[in-house]
C-alpha cells in the first residue's frame, strides 16, 4: 500500500490551514503548501496554535509610501492615481488578482488565492511592524485578535465574497456600511489600541471590533477598520483600504492607509496615528 504524503506538503497540498490542523497530529505554526479550488499551489503561513489554530494567512495591507497618494504599492486602494475614473479603485478587495509572497507580507502587500478560494467562517488580524521577517510575524505582532461568531458564512465564506456580493468598495456607491464584528484579543487590548490611534479618532470609534466597508463624510469607502467600530464620519484616519477618491483636500487621503498622516507623519496628534501604527502592516487570516 502506498503511503500518501503528509497533508500540507508540496506533494499533498491542503485546501486550508484548518484542514491541515484537523488532519495532521500536532501541526505547528509555520509554512505549508495549499492548493486553491482552481488547483493553484501556493505556500503560506499557518497559525496552528492561536485559539486551537487552523488560521491561514491570506493577505496583508502594507503602506509603502503614504506620501505617494494612490500610486505604486497602493494595491488595496488605487495604484492609478486619485480619480473618480475608477469608482472601485484597483478593485482588489473583490477580484481574483493575486500579488506578493508570504515572506514579504510585512514588506509589501500580499494577496494569495486563499483570499477568494478558502471557505472560511472567521478572521484573525495581526498588526506587525513593517519589515518584520516571516518567523517573527507572531512574536512581533503587538495586536492580535480574531472573530468567533462565524460571520463570514453569512457573506459567502470569504472577504472576497463579502465585498463582491454584499458590500462593494465603490466611491459614492455601494450598499452602505458593512458589519462590525466583535473580536477576542489574543495579544493587546482595547487600551493598547486606543493608545496607538489618532487622538481625535477616540471620540468617533469603539475598540473591540473589526468593521468592514465603512464610508466617510465624503462618501469614500474604507474596506476595514482594524480593531474598532467606526461611529463617526472621519473614517479615513483609522481605517484602511478603499477605492480611488477621497474628496477632502484630494489627493491627501488617497492610498492604502488613507488619512492616517493627516496631522503629520506619525505625530500621534490630532488626526494622525502613532508612528508604529503608520509603519505596520495588517495581516489577515481565515479560519
Ligand atoms: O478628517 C479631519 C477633517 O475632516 C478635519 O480636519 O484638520 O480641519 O481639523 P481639520
Ligand atoms: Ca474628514
Amino acid at each position: 500500500q502506498q503511503l500518501k504524503a503528509k497533508l500540507g506538503t508540496a506533494a499533498n497540498p491542503g485546501l486550508s490551514c484548518k484542514e491541515i490542523k484537523d488532519t495532521v497530529d500536532q501541526a505547528q505554526d509555520g509554512l505549508y503548501h495549499l492548493r486553491s479550488q482552481e488547483g493553484i499551489v501556493y505556500q503560506t503561513y499557518c497559525d496552528m496554535t492561536t485559539a486551537d489554530g487552523g488560521w491561514t494567512l491570506v493577505s496583508s495591507v502594507h503602506e509603502n509610501d503614504i506620501y505617494g497618494k494612490c500610486t505604486t504599492g497602493d494595491r488595496w486602494s488605487s495604484t492609478r492615481g486619485s480619480t473618480t475614473n475608477y469608482p472601485e479603485g484597483d478593485g482588489n478587495w473583490a477580484n481574483f488578482y493575486t500579488f506578493g509572497s508570504v515572506q514579504l507580507a510585512t514588506y509589501d502587500d500580499l494577496k494569495n488565492p486563499g483570499y477568494f478560494s478558502i471557505n472560511a467562517s472567521d478572521v484573525m488580524l495581526w498588526h506587525v511592524p513593517n519589515n518584520t521577517p516571516l518567523f517573527q510575524y507572531k512574536s512581533a505582532a503587538y495586536l492580535r485578535y480574531y472573530t468567533t461568531d462565524g460571520f463570514l458564512q453569512q457573506y459567502g465564506g470569504s472577504l472576497y465574497s463579502l465585498f463582491k456580493d454584499h458590500f462593494p468598495i465603490v466611491y459614492n456607491g455601494g450598499t452602505g456600511n458593512g458589519p462590525a464584528i466583535p473580536i477576542t484579543w489574543d495579544n493587546g487590548n482595547d487600551d493598547l489600541l486606543k493608545s496607538l490611534l489618532a487622538p481625535n479618532v477616540l471620540s468617533e470609534a469603539t475598540p473591540g471590533f473589526v468593521h468592514f466597508c465603512v464610508f466617510n463624510n465624503e462618501k469614500a469607502p474604507h474596506a476595514v477598520c482594524p480593531g474598532l467600530k467606526y461611529n463617526g464620519g472621519n473614517v479615513e484616519h483609522a481605517c484602511i483600504g478603499g477605492a480611488a477618491y477621497w474628496a477632502e483636500l484630494a489627493p491627501r487621503q488617497c492610498g492604502d492607509f488613507a488619512g492616517k498622516d493627516w496631522s503629520g507623519y506619525g505625530t500621534h496628534t490630532g488626526w494622525s496615528s502613532s508612528l508604529l501604527e503608520l509603519e505596520s502592516a495588517i495581516l489577515f487570516f481565515y479560519r
